[in-house]
């Protein structure tokens, strides 16, 4: 039997290079090795987004365009939206009985994240729904009894809580979950063009579904410095460090060979000229499936539907198992 693999991303905005080099190439790797689902957390984008729903429900369906166009492929992958899945709020409020509000309040990536979104959270007064989302997502890894989950370094807060749960869950009930593990990543983070982190937020991402044009823009107004030549030093050059990794990603090449290939050059135009028309080779076939999978609105309601069904019938196995263990199976 294929070990169970679960992971997900929340529908607010599509996807950059950096989340392509830090889960997606690594998804399409796994995705016939382990027995894959991929959730579109709808549900948790909206704990910092109940102000903006269209804003979430236009993002699901960029999500599952991302998805498709590097490669995940939906008869191999269970892609599923976690609202089409009440089981999982249902697993939530059993799963909150077993969680302290000041476990919570220390977890450090929710605290990071209630600090940096002041604008909703004003002066910290965070919402009972955001604060708990750390129990949702156990419950999100949880329901399917997933053994694995690929994450960031910043999610290593959520599977330990998860882990926590499930434990408590098992101790009390007796045993129905595992003790899931995360499954780290071995890419160190991507930068953004203008160094600092690859992020929606600080506009610097070089998007999957950018255009050629916007591709080239974003690289020739990207950041350099005022050294010479093509050399890679994060400590030293991190701007043209961090360019040489885009070209890396582009191309395949190792950076000793992109270090020779632009041995001698003094100009930057030159490199980044060379840069740019390299991403957009890697991209053109990520955006022509985009475009031909984006067409077709009939086949993506179809695979977003046979994902949430699958997933919904383990969801309803794995309550049963909860009901009885919990006594309330009337
Ligand atoms: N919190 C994750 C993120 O922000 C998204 C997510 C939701 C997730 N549910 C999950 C990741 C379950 C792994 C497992 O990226």
């Amino acid at each position: 039997m294929k070990k169970r693999i679960l992971t997900g991303d929340r529908p607010t905005g599509k996807l950059h290079l950096g989340h392509y080099v830090g889960s997606l190439v690594n998804r399409v790797r796994l995705q016939g090795e382990y027995d894959m689902y991929i959730m579109i957390a709808d549900v948790q984008a909206l704990t910092d987004n109940f102000e903006t729903p269209e804003k979430v429900r236009i993002n699901v369906k960029e999500l599952l365009l991302d998805y498709l166009s590097v490669g995940i492929d939906p008869e191999r992958v269970t892609i599923f939206v976690q609202s089409l899945i009440p089981e999982i709020a249902e697993l939530t409020v059993f799963f909150s009985n077993l969680v302290t509000v000041a476990q919570l309040q220390r977890n450090p990536t929710v605290k990071q994240e209630i600090a940096d979104k002041g604008h909703i959270f004003k002066n910290g007064n965070v919402t009972f729904g955001f604060l708990g989302y750390p129990v949702s997502q156990s419950a999100d890894i949880l329901f399917c009894k997933a053994e694995l989950v690929p994450v960031g370094e910043d999610q290593l807060p959520m599977i330990e809580q998860a882990r926590e749960i499930a434990k408590r869950f098992n101790r009390l009930y007796g045993e129905v979950f595992p003790e899931p593990e995360a499954m780290l990543g071995d890419v160190s983070r991507l930068m953004g063009l203008d160094g600092r982190k690859m992020s929606k937020s600080f506009n610097n991402a070089i998007y999957l579904s950018d255009s050629a044009e916007e591709v080239t823009k974003k690289i020739m107004a990207a950041k350099t410095d005022d050294k010479e030549g093509i050399t890679f030093d994060m400590k030293t050059r991190p701007e043209i460090s961090n360019l040489i990794r885009y070209y890396q990603i582009a191309t395949g090449k190792e950076v000793e060979e992109i270090e020779k290939e632009f041995a001698g050059e003094t100009s930057f135009k030159v490199f980044k000229e060379a840069l740019a028309d390299a991403l957009n080779k890697f991209l053109d076939p990520i955006r022509q499936k985009r475009e031909t999978f984006a067409k077709n609105e009939g086949l993506l309601d179809k695979i977003l539907r046979s994902g949430s069904a699958r997933a919904k019938e383990v969801a309803e196995d794995t309550m049963a198992e909860v009901r009885k263990a919990m006594k309330i199976d009337y």
